[in-house]
């Protein structure tokens, strides 16, 4: 304490009091420095590693905590018809979270205000440890294998020579992807520049499954219906506010959650049973496609509330880590090829953006009351021995001795059969073009009109070639689509 002010006194990370934080030790007051100034060098040399890497998509975001409160149903069935994910079953039951939404392009301090899908990832802390539900708010995706990300990410970030953003180079490439008009459609809509991040609704997007203690799956996919509802920005309005303030969205809920207006997201899921639904026009596991809601309703499973804002933007931000293959027992994968590929993706980077031991800091460690005892020793960073029942010594399985043991092996695994050549093929019913077309069909005017002169504005900075394959495509979605943005570009459409 200090005798005077009453405050702490600042100290280094040894212990040891700091008494001169104002000038370094020199050699009379002009200098030169000296360099036993433990101090001065370990304060320079903490600040010049002060930043991790940044997520290489999704760097801008933001964190906030809170609950999800389950129905103990899922529409009108109890869960467990579905699912054995304990999570789920008891009505009223509470599970800690935190949720992380982002921009997906721009850089760590880049505007909140662009055009640009929004993550929405939900890292829920269950009594069977975490559960990541890692989406998007718009519905679709723009590709639907896993091999095509990086190329989808290069063409939609900076040129690697001019550093900015490229229509040709995001054109090139989703002319030469069709599958990804649908996601444009969403994109280039409105929807594509949500008014803040308690306005828009989320999505898991890929098909997930959902087991039950039968060992019964189904197909899942899931949904958060935003209570505040849905509100988006014109190009306009985002320029206005991207004019003064770059991070509008994450003061937005910041400042909600401080005011106690804590933002809630109904949790909902559509179910369909697991198999390949010859009937249907599209593939259930592709995730550039929905699944219509007359056949396929949405079904209420709970409530997510954000209470609490985050108490360190580096510690909970930057080195929160979700991962799409992050399950609990009774949540499964599908055989969705994006799934398999994010799966692998994420713990990946993790390693390499936060270190290998990043599962074991408080942000990313199951709960306290969740066991963790794994055979996993060292590594950079190593804060704990992650062995809390076993024996120091026994650092394998099996031993006679003593050590852990794996869990029972009556466990009932979702065990699907599959048998067939290995291959690199396509799917059969890629559809690339309806769905898009039914959804420039339902769109009020204004929004039909926004979409067109969006898609307008930047396509008019591509070369010809570009711009007309653009027009056929989205004249295979819907005529009048295509013309619409062909008679904006002066050009004919070819259809
Ligand atoms: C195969 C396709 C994909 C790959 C390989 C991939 C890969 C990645 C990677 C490497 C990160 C950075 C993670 C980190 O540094 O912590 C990331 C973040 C993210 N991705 Fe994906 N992604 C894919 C598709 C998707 C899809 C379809 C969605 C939406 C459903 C999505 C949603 C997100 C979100 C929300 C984040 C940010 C998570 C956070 O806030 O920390 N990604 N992705």
């Amino acid at each position: 304490m200090h005798p005077q002010t009453g405050k702490s006194i600042l100290t280094t990370r040894q212990g040891h009091p700091v008494h001169n934080n104002q000038q370094q030790r020199t050699v009379g007051s002009r200098g030169p420095a000296t360099l036993e100034n433990y101090h001065f060098l370990e304060k320079i040399s903490h600040f010049d590693r002060e930043r991790i890497p940044e997520r290489v998509v999704h760097a801008r975001g933001f964190v906030a905590h809170g609950e999800f409160e389950a129905y103990g149903t899922i529409g009108d069935e109890p869960a467990a018809t579905y699912t054995r994910a304990k999570l789920f079953q008891v009505k009223g039951a509470k599970t800690p979270l935190s949720v992380r939404f982002s921009t997906v392009i721009g850089g760590r301090d880049s505007s909140e205000a662009t055009r640009d899908p929004r993550g929405f990832a939900v890292k829920f802390r269950t009594e069977d440890g975490n559960w990541d539900l890692v989406g998007n708010n718009l519905p679709v995706f723009f590709i639907r294998d896993a091999i095509k990300f990086p190329d989808v990410i290069h063409a939609l970030k900076p040129d690697p020579v001019t550093f900015r953003q490229e229509p040709n180079r995001i054109f090139d490439f989703m002319s030469n992807t069709p599958e990804s008009m649908h996601m444009l459609t969403w994109l280039f809509s409105p929807r594509g520049i949500p008014a803040n991040y308690r306005t828009q609704d989320g999505f898991g997007v890929n098909t997930y499954r959902m087991v039950n203690a039968a060992g019964e799956g189904v197909l899942v996919k899931y949904h958060w219906v935003s209570q505040q509802g849905v509100e988006s920005l014109t190009e306009e309005q985002a320029a206005a506010i991207q004019a003064t303030e770059l991070g509008h969205a994450s003061k937005d809920l910041y400042e909600a959650i401080q005011r106690g207006e804590c933002p809630r997201w109904e949790l909902c899921v559509q179910i369909m049973g697991d198999d390949e639904h010859p009937e249907l026009d599209f593939d259930p596991l592709d995730d550039t496609k929905t699944w219509p809601q007359d056949a396929f309703p949405l079904r209420p499973v709970g409530m997510m509330t954000l209470n609490r804002n985050v108490s360190n933007v580096h510690n909970e931000n930057e080195q929160i880590a979700f991962g799409a293959g992050v399950l609990v027992d009774g949540l499964d994968f599908s055989d969705d090829k994006m799934l398999v590929g994010r799966t692998f993706s994420y713990s990946d980077t993790q390693r390499y953006r936060v270190g290998p031991n990043y599962l074991q800091l408080p942000i990313n460690a199951p709960r306290e009351d969740v066991p963790v005892n794994t055979n996993q020793d060292g590594g950079p960073m190593s804060y704990r021995v992650d062995n809390r029942a076993g024996n120091p010594h026994i650092t394998f399985e099996p031993s006679s001795v003593a050590g852990l043991d794996q869990a029972d092996e009556s466990y009932r695994e979702y065990r699907p059969f599959v048998s067939g050549q290995v291959i690199r093929a396509p799917i059969d019913r890629q559809n690339n073009y309806a769905q898009a077309g039914e959804r420039f069909r339902t769109m009020p005017q204004w929004e039909r009109d926004d979409l067109v002169k969006n898609l307008v504005n930047l396509l008019g900075q591509c070369d010809k070639q570009i711009q007309e394959k653009m027009v056929w495509h989205f004249s295979q979605c819907d005529d009048g689509y295509g013309r619409r943005v062909a008679e904006g570009l002066g050009i004919a459409d070819h259809s």
